[in-house]
Formats: structure tokens, C-alpha cells, sequence
């Protein structure tokens, strides 16, 4: 216990721990979704309050959110196999480690603690670089645009805590800076937004979301152009098929409510 490396980060970087622990409880099931033998040495490296996140059918789908960005960067890794994927808001996240096709370049970017706690763990190369800095402070395009492109951005869960104006600059400048790329990423209508307030409130977690948006479609204002959205609960084909039994059981009831209320849609755009 006394090895275990204390993480110093403020109410929003924390919430990188709730992705984690779920990935790590998927990698103890029997039949998981995602292997991800990482997050679980991550999770028993770090002293933080395991118990407190990564439980329910909330942390079955946030695993289902990560699947279906590793499936969106794969297709886009078969297509560019040297392009340059850059990890918005990249937590401990381990992508790289699970679609590593040997040629990627990739950026994780996240906020000074965040990045020095992912240190601890992760080292740079030549061809996999992390950048220290708020993705609202866009210099760090400049570093990302020396790399090759076409380029995937993915924000997966960092956009909702941010506020939407600085949200829509942001995707207007990849836009305009970054043609013939990719994001991905993921949003929350207000009822989910109302609904996460409470569960903050009740589970002690003081990060709030920011942003809710019923209808990502109404982003292709900042330049972006809509390729592929979808309820969580509908994931695209190339992954539906490989989902364990319970999910597929679940996931068509939840769909239609989920559909109606905007609740959590995971959207893949072109620029
Ligand atoms: C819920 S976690 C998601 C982490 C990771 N994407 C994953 O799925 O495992 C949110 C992350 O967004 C980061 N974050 C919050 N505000 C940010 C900002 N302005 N710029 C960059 N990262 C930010 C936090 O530090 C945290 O790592």
C-alpha cells in the first residue's frame, strides 16, 4: 500500500479515474468487451479510491464508449496507416497500447497534473509524444501539424466538461487547420446532464459537466461534417457483432430511450 504512487490532480483531471476503473473491472470479466491488462496495473498502482468508481451498467457502457473510438481509429489506421492520431483530454487512457499498428504517430494531450501522473507510467518515443496543455489553448496545434497527417482527434469524455463556446472554437480550429481528418467524440443531452449533477453530488465527485448538446448534428456549424452518429446503444456493425451476451440483451432496450432523450451519442465527423 505504501508503494502505491499518490496522484495530486483537481476535481476534472480525477474524473480520469472513472474510465480507468471501468476498463480495468472489464479486463477481470470472463468474456470482456476490451482487454485492457494496463488500466488494471495502473489501478493497482495508484492510491485512489477504487470503490468509488467503475461499478454498474454506467461503467459497462462508458467500456462500450472506449470500444467503439479504438474501432472508429482502427478503420482510420487501415486506411492511413502512418497518419496521426493526438488523445484530446487522454487521462491514463491506453489506446495506443491496443491499436498500435507499428507506424502511428500519437499525441496524448491532457491538463500539467494529469500529465504528470501519466508520466509515472508512460514514456515518450519517436513516435508516440505526449503534450502538456489545456486543449482550449490551441498552440498545440502547431506541434500536432508537424506531424503526419491525415489526422483522427478523439475527446472521449472531456468535452461535456468544458464550456460550449470554447467546445465550438476548438472544433472550428481542427477544422480549419486540419483538413481531410477526423473527430470523434462524445455527447450528453441536458436531462443527462441534470442527472450526472445528482449522481455527482451523491457519489461526492465535485467535477460538474459543462456542456450538453441533444443533437451533435448542430456541431457541423463549426466546419465539421457529420459521418457517422449513433446512440451508445447501437454501436457501429464492425463492433456489434463481437459484443458479450449481456450487452446484447441490453443494449437494444436501452436504444430507443436513449434515441429519444439524447442521452449519450458517440459521433465520428470529417473536417
Ligand atoms: C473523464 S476523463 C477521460 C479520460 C480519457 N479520455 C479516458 O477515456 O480514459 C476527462 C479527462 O479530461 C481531461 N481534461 C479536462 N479538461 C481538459 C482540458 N481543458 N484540456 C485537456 N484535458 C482536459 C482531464 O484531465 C481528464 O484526464
Amino acid at each position: 500500500m505504501t508503494d502505491k504512487i499518490t496522484a495530486r490532480l483537481s476535481s476534472v483531471e480525477e474524473t480520469l479515474f472513472i474510465p480507468l476503473a471501468a476498463r480495468a473491472r472489464e479486463t477481470g470479466k470472463k468474456h470482456p468487451l476490451l482487454h485492457d491488462p494496463k488500466a488494471t496495473e495502473l489501478v493497482a498502482s495508484i492510491d485512489f479510491p477504487i470503490d468509488k468508481y467503475g461499478r454498474g451498467w454506467g461503467s459497462a457502457v462508458m467500456v462500450l464508449r472506449t470500444a467503439v473510438f479504438d474501432t472508429w481509429v482502427r478503420s482510420f489506421l487501415e486506411q492511413h496507416p502512418h497518419g496521426t492520431v493526438v488523445e484530446i483530454g487522454t487521462g491514463l487512457n491506453t489506446r495506443f497500447d491496443r491499436v498500435d499498428n507499428g507506424t502511428v504517430h500519437w499525441f496524448d494531450l491532457d491538463l500539467p497534473d494529469t500529465i504528470a501522473l501519466r508520466r509515472r507510467f508512460f514514456i515518450d518515443s519517436a513516435r508516440r509524444r505526449t503534450l502538456t496543455a489545456s486543449v482550449l489553448d490551441h498552440e498545440w496545434m502547431d506541434q500536432v501539424a508537424a506531424s503526419p497527417g491525415p489526422y483522427f482527434f478523439v475527446a472521449e469524455g472531456v468535452l461535456v466538461y468544458l464550456p460550449e463556446d470554447g467546445v465550438r472554437l476548438t472544433l472550428s480550429r481542427l477544422a480549419q487547420r486540419f483538413p481531410d481528418s477526423s473527430v470523434a467524440l462524445d455527447t450528453y443531452g441536458h436531462r443527462m446532464m441534470r442527472y450526472q449533477h445528482r449522481r455527482a453530488k451523491a457519489g461526492d465527485i465535485d467535477a460538474r459537466w459543462e456542456w450538453a448538446c441533444e443533437d451533435p448534428a448542430v456541431l457541423q456549424s463549426t466546419g465539421l461534417r457529420l459521418v457517422e452518429s449513433t446512440t451508445i446503444a447501437r454501436p457501429p456493425r464492425q463492433l456489434r457483432h463481437r459484443l458479450p451476451l449481456a450487452y446484447r440483451i441490453i443494449l437494444p432496450l436501452l436504444h430507443p430511450l436513449m434515441r429519444l432523450t439524447g442521452a449519450f451519442r458517440v459521433t465520428l465527423f470529417h473536417t
